[in-house]
Protein backbone atom coordinates (compact mmCIF):
# COMPACT_ATOMS: atom_id res chain seq x y z
CA UNK A 1 0.00 0.00 0.00
CA UNK A 2 1.39 3.67 -0.65
CA UNK A 3 1.80 6.87 0.95
CA UNK A 4 -0.53 9.08 0.59
CA UNK A 5 0.17 12.79 1.11
CA UNK A 6 -2.14 15.92 2.02
CA UNK A 7 -0.98 19.08 0.71
CA UNK A 8 -2.18 23.18 1.66
CA UNK A 9 -2.51 24.43 -1.98
CA UNK A 10 -2.50 28.13 -0.60
CA UNK A 11 -1.26 30.12 2.49
CA UNK A 12 -2.80 27.11 5.09
CA UNK A 13 -6.12 27.35 6.79
CA UNK A 14 -7.56 25.05 3.46
CA UNK A 15 -9.40 22.21 5.96
CA UNK A 16 -6.99 19.97 5.68
CA UNK A 17 -7.62 18.56 9.45
CA UNK A 18 -10.71 17.48 7.71
CA UNK A 19 -10.08 16.22 4.90
CA UNK A 20 -7.53 13.65 6.63
CA UNK A 21 -9.83 12.74 9.00
CA UNK A 22 -12.01 11.77 6.58
CA UNK A 23 -9.13 9.64 4.56
CA UNK A 24 -7.66 8.24 8.28
CA UNK A 25 -10.73 6.20 8.01
CA UNK A 26 -8.82 4.04 5.09
CA UNK A 27 -4.93 4.79 6.87
CA UNK A 28 -3.31 2.34 8.89
CA UNK A 29 -0.82 5.10 9.72
CA UNK A 30 -1.18 8.81 9.94
CA UNK A 31 1.90 11.15 10.01
CA UNK A 32 2.39 14.57 10.60
CA UNK A 33 5.93 15.30 8.92
CA UNK A 34 6.37 19.33 9.36
CA UNK A 35 6.08 22.38 11.36
CA UNK A 36 4.63 22.34 14.66
CA UNK A 37 2.20 23.71 16.95
CA UNK A 38 2.21 26.62 14.49
CA UNK A 39 -0.79 24.56 12.90
CA UNK A 40 -4.14 24.26 13.96
CA UNK A 41 -6.51 21.35 12.67
CA UNK A 42 -10.08 21.79 13.26
CA UNK A 43 -12.32 18.31 13.21
CA UNK A 44 -15.98 17.97 13.80
CA UNK A 45 -17.41 14.37 15.01
CA UNK A 46 -21.16 14.97 15.67
CA UNK A 47 -20.90 17.54 18.21
CA UNK A 48 -17.63 17.07 19.42
CA UNK A 49 -15.00 19.74 17.90
CA UNK A 50 -11.68 18.75 18.49
CA UNK A 51 -8.98 21.30 18.10
CA UNK A 52 -4.87 19.54 17.44
CA UNK A 53 -1.87 21.36 16.98
CA UNK A 54 0.28 18.63 16.96
CA UNK A 55 -0.94 15.01 17.28
CA UNK A 56 -1.67 13.93 13.55
CA UNK A 57 -5.84 14.61 13.27
CA UNK A 58 -5.93 10.98 12.20
CA UNK A 59 -5.95 10.34 16.31
CA UNK A 60 -9.26 10.52 16.68
CA UNK A 61 -10.11 6.95 14.07
CA UNK A 62 -9.35 4.08 17.00
CA UNK A 63 -7.78 2.24 13.98
CA UNK A 64 -5.15 4.38 13.14
CA UNK A 65 -1.33 4.75 15.08
CA UNK A 66 -0.34 7.85 14.26
CA UNK A 67 3.58 9.71 14.35
CA UNK A 68 5.27 13.24 14.42
CA UNK A 69 8.04 12.53 12.38
CA UNK A 70 11.42 13.45 11.59
CA UNK A 71 10.70 16.93 10.10
CA UNK A 72 8.75 18.84 12.87
CA UNK A 73 9.68 20.71 15.59
CA UNK A 74 7.77 19.82 18.84
CA UNK A 75 7.26 21.82 21.85
CA UNK A 76 6.86 18.91 24.66
CA UNK A 77 4.88 20.86 26.73
CA UNK A 78 2.11 21.26 23.74
CA UNK A 79 2.76 17.34 23.24
CA UNK A 80 1.71 16.64 26.69
CA UNK A 81 -1.33 19.08 27.17
CA UNK A 82 -2.71 17.75 23.93
CA UNK A 83 -2.13 14.17 24.59
CA UNK A 84 -3.70 14.66 28.06
CA UNK A 85 -6.85 16.89 26.57
CA UNK A 86 -7.10 13.55 24.49
CA UNK A 87 -6.82 11.38 26.82
CA UNK A 88 -10.08 13.41 29.10
CA UNK A 89 -11.87 12.87 26.14
CA UNK A 90 -11.45 8.88 25.87
CA UNK A 91 -9.25 8.77 22.88
CA UNK A 92 -5.88 6.59 23.31
CA UNK A 93 -2.85 7.93 22.98
CA UNK A 94 -0.65 5.51 24.88
CA UNK A 95 2.98 4.52 23.11
CA UNK A 96 1.38 1.95 21.00
CA UNK A 97 -0.91 4.24 19.31
CA UNK A 98 0.87 7.76 19.12
CA UNK A 99 4.34 8.01 18.58
CA UNK A 100 7.64 10.33 18.33
CA UNK A 101 10.35 10.35 15.84
CA UNK A 102 13.85 10.55 17.56
CA UNK A 103 15.29 12.64 15.25
CA UNK A 104 12.43 15.68 15.81
CA UNK A 105 13.91 18.69 17.03
CA UNK A 106 12.18 19.95 20.50
CA UNK A 107 10.83 23.48 20.92
CA UNK A 108 12.00 25.44 23.74
CA UNK A 109 11.16 28.39 26.47
CA UNK A 110 14.22 29.61 24.87
CA UNK A 111 13.08 29.43 21.11
CA UNK A 112 9.95 30.86 21.76
CA UNK A 113 10.94 33.99 23.73
CA UNK A 114 14.03 34.20 20.66
CA UNK A 115 10.54 34.33 18.04
CA UNK A 116 9.37 36.98 20.29
CA UNK A 117 12.30 38.49 20.40
CA UNK A 118 13.01 38.91 16.86
CA UNK A 119 9.53 39.65 15.98
CA UNK A 120 9.81 42.88 17.77
CA UNK A 121 12.91 43.90 16.28
CA UNK A 122 11.21 43.59 12.59
CA UNK A 123 8.60 46.35 13.78
CA UNK A 124 6.48 46.77 10.47
CA UNK A 125 8.70 44.40 8.71
CA UNK A 126 7.66 41.74 11.30
CA UNK A 127 6.65 38.04 9.60
CA UNK A 128 3.26 37.69 11.90
CA UNK A 129 4.95 34.62 12.87
CA UNK A 130 2.50 32.30 15.33
CA UNK A 131 5.22 32.99 17.97
CA UNK A 132 5.65 29.46 18.62
CA UNK A 133 8.87 29.01 18.01
CA UNK A 134 8.71 27.63 14.66
CA UNK A 135 12.10 29.51 13.18
CA UNK A 136 13.99 29.33 15.98
CA UNK A 137 13.81 25.80 16.50
CA UNK A 138 14.34 25.02 12.68
CA UNK A 139 17.23 27.54 12.37
CA UNK A 140 19.16 25.10 15.68
CA UNK A 141 18.11 22.06 13.43
CA UNK A 142 19.93 23.76 10.40
CA UNK A 143 23.04 25.00 12.59
CA UNK A 144 23.39 21.92 13.51
CA UNK A 145 23.03 22.81 17.25
CA UNK A 146 19.57 21.43 17.64
CA UNK A 147 18.06 19.46 20.49
CA UNK A 148 16.57 16.66 19.07
CA UNK A 149 13.33 14.39 20.63
CA UNK A 150 15.69 11.10 21.23
CA UNK A 151 17.32 13.08 24.05
CA UNK A 152 14.89 11.86 26.09
CA UNK A 153 16.58 8.26 26.24
CA UNK A 154 19.63 10.00 27.63
CA UNK A 155 18.68 12.00 30.67
CA UNK A 156 22.62 13.04 31.56
CA UNK A 157 22.54 13.97 27.43
CA UNK A 158 19.41 15.93 28.07
CA UNK A 159 19.98 17.86 31.21
CA UNK A 160 23.74 19.14 29.66
CA UNK A 161 22.38 20.38 26.15
CA UNK A 162 19.17 21.86 27.10
CA UNK A 163 21.87 24.04 30.34
CA UNK A 164 23.89 24.79 26.94
CA UNK A 165 21.37 25.55 24.72
CA UNK A 166 19.83 28.22 27.00
CA UNK A 167 23.03 29.53 28.13
CA UNK A 168 23.35 30.23 24.47
CA UNK A 169 20.63 31.86 23.82
CA UNK A 170 20.79 33.26 27.13
CA UNK A 171 23.48 35.49 25.38
CA UNK A 172 21.44 36.23 22.25
CA UNK A 173 18.45 37.49 24.14
CA UNK A 174 20.02 39.85 26.29
CA UNK A 175 23.10 40.90 24.30
CA UNK A 176 21.59 41.59 20.85
CA UNK A 177 17.59 41.74 21.49
CA UNK A 178 17.43 43.58 24.84
CA UNK A 179 15.52 41.07 26.32
CA UNK A 180 14.94 39.05 29.53
CA UNK A 181 17.12 35.90 30.08
CA UNK A 182 15.41 32.63 31.08
CA UNK A 183 16.09 31.00 34.62
CA UNK A 184 18.14 27.57 33.50
CA UNK A 185 17.58 24.81 35.76
CA UNK A 186 13.63 25.26 35.74
CA UNK A 187 13.70 24.30 32.09
CA UNK A 188 16.68 21.43 32.81
CA UNK A 189 13.95 20.22 35.71
CA UNK A 190 10.67 20.47 32.95
CA UNK A 191 12.55 18.75 30.29
CA UNK A 192 13.15 15.85 32.76
CA UNK A 193 9.86 15.32 33.47
CA UNK A 194 9.44 15.76 29.44
CA UNK A 195 11.63 13.02 28.80
CA UNK A 196 10.58 10.57 31.91
CA UNK A 197 6.43 11.01 30.00
CA UNK A 198 7.53 11.11 26.07
CA UNK A 199 10.20 8.44 26.43
CA UNK A 200 7.81 5.50 25.82
CA UNK A 201 6.78 7.38 22.52
CA UNK A 202 9.96 7.48 20.51
CA UNK A 203 10.86 5.52 17.57
CA UNK A 204 13.10 5.69 14.72
CA UNK A 205 10.28 7.33 12.27
CA UNK A 206 11.81 6.25 9.35
CA UNK A 207 12.14 2.30 9.92
CA UNK A 208 9.07 2.04 11.51
CA UNK A 209 7.06 3.53 8.50
CA UNK A 210 8.93 2.06 5.79
CA UNK A 211 7.98 -1.84 7.25
CA UNK A 212 4.59 -0.13 7.77
CA UNK A 213 4.60 0.30 3.64
CA UNK A 214 6.36 -3.65 3.55
CA UNK A 215 3.76 -5.16 5.65
CA UNK A 216 1.05 -3.28 3.38
CA UNK A 217 0.19 -1.12 5.64
CA UNK A 218 -0.96 2.41 4.42
CA UNK A 219 0.01 6.03 5.07
CA UNK A 220 -1.41 9.43 5.17
CA UNK A 221 0.82 12.24 5.51
CA UNK A 222 -0.94 14.88 6.64
CA UNK A 223 0.22 18.23 5.87
CA UNK A 224 0.72 21.48 8.17
CA UNK A 225 0.48 24.77 7.04
CA UNK A 226 0.32 25.51 2.86
CA UNK A 227 2.82 25.68 -0.62
CA UNK A 228 2.60 29.40 -0.29
CA UNK A 229 4.41 28.94 3.18
CA UNK A 230 6.94 26.72 2.11
CA UNK A 231 10.51 27.66 2.71
CA UNK A 232 11.84 27.34 -0.43
CA UNK A 233 8.21 28.07 -2.75
CA UNK A 234 6.15 30.22 -0.95
CA UNK A 235 6.34 34.24 -0.31
CA UNK A 236 9.73 34.11 1.04
CA UNK A 237 10.10 35.57 3.82
CA UNK A 238 6.73 35.86 4.95
CA UNK A 239 6.68 32.20 5.12
CA UNK A 240 6.98 29.47 7.89
CA UNK A 241 10.50 27.78 8.20
CA UNK A 242 9.78 24.03 6.85
CA UNK A 243 9.05 22.66 3.76
CA UNK A 244 5.07 21.99 3.84
CA UNK A 245 4.91 20.45 0.64
CA UNK A 246 4.65 17.06 -1.20
CA UNK A 247 8.97 16.94 -1.02
CA UNK A 248 8.65 18.13 2.23
CA UNK A 249 6.74 15.18 3.09
CA UNK A 250 9.01 12.65 2.17
CA UNK A 251 12.08 14.01 3.76
CA UNK A 252 10.27 14.84 6.86
CA UNK A 253 9.27 11.13 7.21
CA UNK A 254 12.30 9.23 5.59
CA UNK A 255 10.33 8.25 3.07
CA UNK A 256 11.27 7.28 -0.56
CA UNK A 257 9.30 9.20 -4.00
CA UNK A 258 8.57 5.88 -5.18
CA UNK A 259 5.69 4.54 -2.20
CA UNK A 260 3.65 7.46 -3.32
CA UNK A 261 0.37 7.28 -4.13
CA UNK A 262 -2.45 9.91 -4.01
CA UNK A 263 -1.13 13.42 -3.45
CA UNK A 264 -4.36 15.60 -2.15
CA UNK A 265 -4.19 18.88 -2.67
CA UNK A 266 -6.68 20.90 -0.39
CA UNK A 267 -7.99 24.28 -2.04
CA UNK A 268 -10.04 26.05 0.07
CA UNK A 269 -13.66 27.99 -2.31
CA UNK A 270 -11.77 31.45 -1.24
CA UNK A 271 -8.39 31.91 -0.46
CA UNK A 272 -7.59 33.20 3.47
CA UNK A 273 -3.79 34.19 4.69
CA UNK A 274 -3.11 34.99 8.48
CA UNK A 275 -0.42 36.69 8.72
CA UNK A 276 1.73 39.51 6.85
CA UNK A 277 3.05 39.01 3.15
CA UNK A 278 1.33 40.09 -0.31
CA UNK A 279 -1.92 38.72 -0.80
CA UNK A 280 -3.10 39.69 -4.89
CA UNK A 281 -6.48 38.74 -4.58
CA UNK A 282 -7.16 40.13 -1.10
CA UNK A 283 -10.90 41.55 -0.15
CA UNK A 284 -11.38 44.59 2.22
CA UNK A 285 -14.63 45.77 3.42
CA UNK A 286 -18.50 44.23 3.96
CA UNK A 287 -17.26 41.04 1.17
CA UNK A 288 -14.58 40.47 3.01
CA UNK A 289 -16.69 40.24 6.70
CA UNK A 290 -19.01 37.92 4.97
CA UNK A 291 -16.21 35.37 3.84
CA UNK A 292 -14.22 35.73 7.23
CA UNK A 293 -17.43 34.78 9.36
CA UNK A 294 -17.63 36.56 13.09
CA UNK A 295 -15.38 34.19 14.65
CA UNK A 296 -19.23 32.61 16.72
CA UNK A 297 -18.35 29.48 15.12
CA UNK A 298 -14.91 27.36 15.00
CA UNK A 299 -14.64 27.27 11.36
CA UNK A 300 -15.26 30.85 11.07
CA UNK A 301 -11.86 32.21 9.07
CA UNK A 302 -9.86 33.43 12.89
CA UNK A 303 -6.59 31.66 13.13
CA UNK A 304 -6.78 28.03 14.98
CA UNK A 305 -3.51 28.39 16.96
CA UNK A 306 -3.39 32.40 17.42
CA UNK A 307 -7.36 33.20 17.22
CA UNK A 308 -6.02 36.12 14.37
CA UNK A 309 -8.60 37.22 12.10
CA UNK A 310 -7.50 36.01 8.45
CA UNK A 311 -7.39 37.68 5.46
CA UNK A 312 -9.60 36.69 3.16
CA UNK A 313 -10.28 37.13 -1.23
CA UNK A 314 -11.55 35.39 -3.87
CA UNK A 315 -9.91 32.07 -5.28
CA UNK A 316 -6.68 32.39 -6.87
CA UNK A 317 -6.11 29.77 -9.91
CA UNK A 318 -2.90 31.27 -10.03
CA UNK A 319 -1.31 30.06 -7.07
CA UNK A 320 -3.64 26.56 -7.32
CA UNK A 321 -1.57 25.97 -10.58
CA UNK A 322 1.58 26.65 -8.67
CA UNK A 323 1.18 24.13 -6.15
CA UNK A 324 -0.11 21.58 -8.77
CA UNK A 325 3.08 21.85 -9.96
CA UNK A 326 5.18 21.95 -7.08
CA UNK A 327 3.86 18.88 -5.47
CA UNK A 328 2.33 16.97 -8.59
CA UNK A 329 -0.95 16.66 -7.20
CA UNK A 330 -3.27 14.06 -7.93
CA UNK A 331 -6.22 15.69 -7.19
CA UNK A 332 -8.15 18.26 -5.56
CA UNK A 333 -10.34 18.24 -2.33
CA UNK A 334 -12.28 22.23 -2.70
CA UNK A 335 -13.40 22.85 1.13
CA UNK A 336 -15.90 25.46 2.30
CA UNK A 337 -18.07 25.53 -0.89
CA UNK A 338 -20.93 26.37 1.54
CA UNK A 339 -19.71 29.36 2.61
CA UNK A 340 -20.25 31.06 -0.65
CA UNK A 341 -24.04 30.18 -0.93
CA UNK A 342 -25.84 33.06 -0.59
CA UNK A 343 -23.45 35.24 -3.05
CA UNK A 344 -24.57 36.43 -6.47
CA UNK A 345 -21.63 36.53 -8.19
CA UNK A 346 -18.42 35.08 -7.84
CA UNK A 347 -15.03 36.06 -9.31
CA UNK A 348 -11.68 33.67 -10.11
CA UNK A 349 -8.65 34.99 -10.43
CA UNK A 350 -7.39 33.13 -13.66
CA UNK A 351 -4.32 35.35 -14.25
CA UNK A 352 -2.28 38.29 -13.18
CA UNK A 353 -1.84 41.73 -15.23
CA UNK A 354 2.39 42.59 -14.27
CA UNK A 355 3.07 45.80 -16.36
CA UNK A 356 0.78 45.51 -18.95
CA UNK A 357 1.39 42.15 -19.31
CA UNK A 358 -0.97 38.87 -18.83
CA UNK A 359 0.66 36.47 -16.98
CA UNK A 360 -0.66 32.92 -15.70
CA UNK A 361 2.50 31.87 -13.49
CA UNK A 362 3.16 33.20 -9.76
CA UNK A 363 6.12 35.63 -9.59
CA UNK A 364 8.89 34.33 -7.39
CA UNK A 365 10.52 38.10 -6.71
CA UNK A 366 7.64 40.05 -3.97
CA UNK A 367 8.11 43.34 -5.65
CA UNK A 368 6.87 42.11 -8.61
CA UNK A 369 3.99 40.30 -6.84
CA UNK A 370 2.71 43.23 -5.30
CA UNK A 371 2.25 44.57 -8.43
CA UNK A 372 0.60 42.16 -9.52
CA UNK A 373 -3.30 42.88 -10.31
CA UNK A 374 -5.78 39.46 -10.50
CA UNK A 375 -7.13 39.01 -13.92
CA UNK A 376 -10.74 37.70 -12.93
CA UNK A 377 -13.32 36.03 -14.32
CA UNK A 378 -16.50 36.12 -13.22
CA UNK A 379 -19.22 33.32 -12.55
CA UNK A 380 -22.66 33.21 -11.26
CA UNK A 381 -23.39 32.20 -7.85
CA UNK A 382 -26.09 30.10 -6.24
CA UNK A 383 -28.30 30.83 -3.90
CA UNK A 384 -29.13 27.71 -1.94
CA UNK A 385 -28.13 26.06 1.35
CA UNK A 386 -25.81 22.98 -0.04
CA UNK A 387 -25.00 21.72 3.46
CA UNK A 388 -26.81 18.22 3.35
CA UNK A 389 -26.46 17.83 -0.71
CA UNK A 390 -24.34 14.61 -0.65
CA UNK A 391 -24.19 14.22 -4.46
CA UNK A 392 -22.47 16.23 -7.61
CA UNK A 393 -25.42 15.87 -9.38
CA UNK A 394 -27.94 17.33 -6.66
CA UNK A 395 -25.78 20.86 -6.20
CA UNK A 396 -27.06 23.87 -7.72
CA UNK A 397 -26.35 24.44 -11.43
CA UNK A 398 -23.94 26.91 -10.62
CA UNK A 399 -22.05 25.50 -7.74
CA UNK A 400 -21.30 22.39 -10.12
CA UNK A 401 -20.11 25.03 -12.62
CA UNK A 402 -17.76 26.60 -9.99
CA UNK A 403 -16.56 23.07 -9.24
CA UNK A 404 -15.75 21.84 -12.96
CA UNK A 405 -14.09 25.85 -13.20
CA UNK A 406 -11.95 24.60 -10.64
CA UNK A 407 -11.09 21.47 -12.08
CA UNK A 408 -10.60 22.53 -15.48
CA UNK A 409 -8.49 25.76 -14.74
CA UNK A 410 -5.99 23.36 -12.74
CA UNK A 411 -6.29 20.54 -15.19
CA UNK A 412 -6.22 18.64 -11.87
CA UNK A 413 -9.35 16.53 -10.79
CA UNK A 414 -11.52 17.35 -7.97
CA UNK A 415 -12.50 14.15 -6.19
CA UNK A 416 -13.93 15.79 -3.06
CA UNK A 417 -16.07 18.64 -2.20
CA UNK A 418 -16.87 19.47 1.23
CA UNK A 419 -19.96 21.60 2.01
CA UNK A 420 -19.74 21.59 5.75
CA UNK A 421 -17.43 21.09 8.76
CA UNK A 422 -19.54 17.26 9.57
CA UNK A 423 -17.34 14.18 9.08
CA UNK A 424 -20.53 13.70 6.45
CA UNK A 425 -20.97 17.11 4.72
CA UNK A 426 -19.05 15.91 1.54
CA UNK A 427 -19.55 15.00 -1.76
CA UNK A 428 -16.95 12.84 -3.12
CA UNK A 429 -16.51 13.93 -7.16
P1 LIG B 1 5.64 30.61 11.94
O1 LIG B 1 5.41 29.30 11.27
O2 LIG B 1 5.02 30.70 13.32
O3 LIG B 1 7.09 31.00 11.95
O4 LIG B 1 4.89 31.75 11.10
C1 LIG B 1 5.32 32.14 9.80
C2 LIG B 1 4.13 32.49 8.93
O5 LIG B 1 3.37 31.31 8.65
C3 LIG B 1 3.14 33.49 9.56
O6 LIG B 1 2.58 34.30 8.53
C4 LIG B 1 2.06 32.58 10.13
O7 LIG B 1 0.83 33.25 10.25
C5 LIG B 1 2.02 31.51 9.06
N1 LIG B 1 1.53 30.21 9.56
C6 LIG B 1 2.23 29.29 10.26
N2 LIG B 1 1.47 28.22 10.51
C7 LIG B 1 0.28 28.43 9.93
C8 LIG B 1 -0.91 27.65 9.80
O8 LIG B 1 -1.02 26.52 10.28
N3 LIG B 1 -1.93 28.22 9.10
C9 LIG B 1 -1.82 29.45 8.52
N4 LIG B 1 -0.73 30.22 8.61
C10 LIG B 1 0.31 29.71 9.31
Amino acid sequence: MPLDIIIGTQWGDEGKGRITDLMAAEADVVARYSGGDNAGHTVTVGDEVFKLHLIPSGVIHKSATCIIGNGTVVNPAVLIREMDALKARGVDVGPGRLKLDSKAHLITPAHIAMDIAKETQRGSGAIGTTQRGIGPAYTDKTSRVGLRAGLFADPEGLAAAVKAHITEKNLMLTKVYDAQPLEIEPVVAQFAQYAQRLRPHLVDGSVYLNEALDAGKSILAEGAQGTFLDLDHGTYPFVTSSSPTAGGALIGLGIGPKRVGRIVGITKAFTSRVGSGPFPCQLEGALASRLRGTGANPWDEFGTTTGRPRRVGWLDMVMVRHAARINSLTELAVTKLDILSGLEQLSVCVAYELNGKRIGYYPQDLEQLAQCKPVYETVDGWMEDVTSIRQMADLPENAQRYIRFIAEASGIPVTFISVGPGRDQVIYG
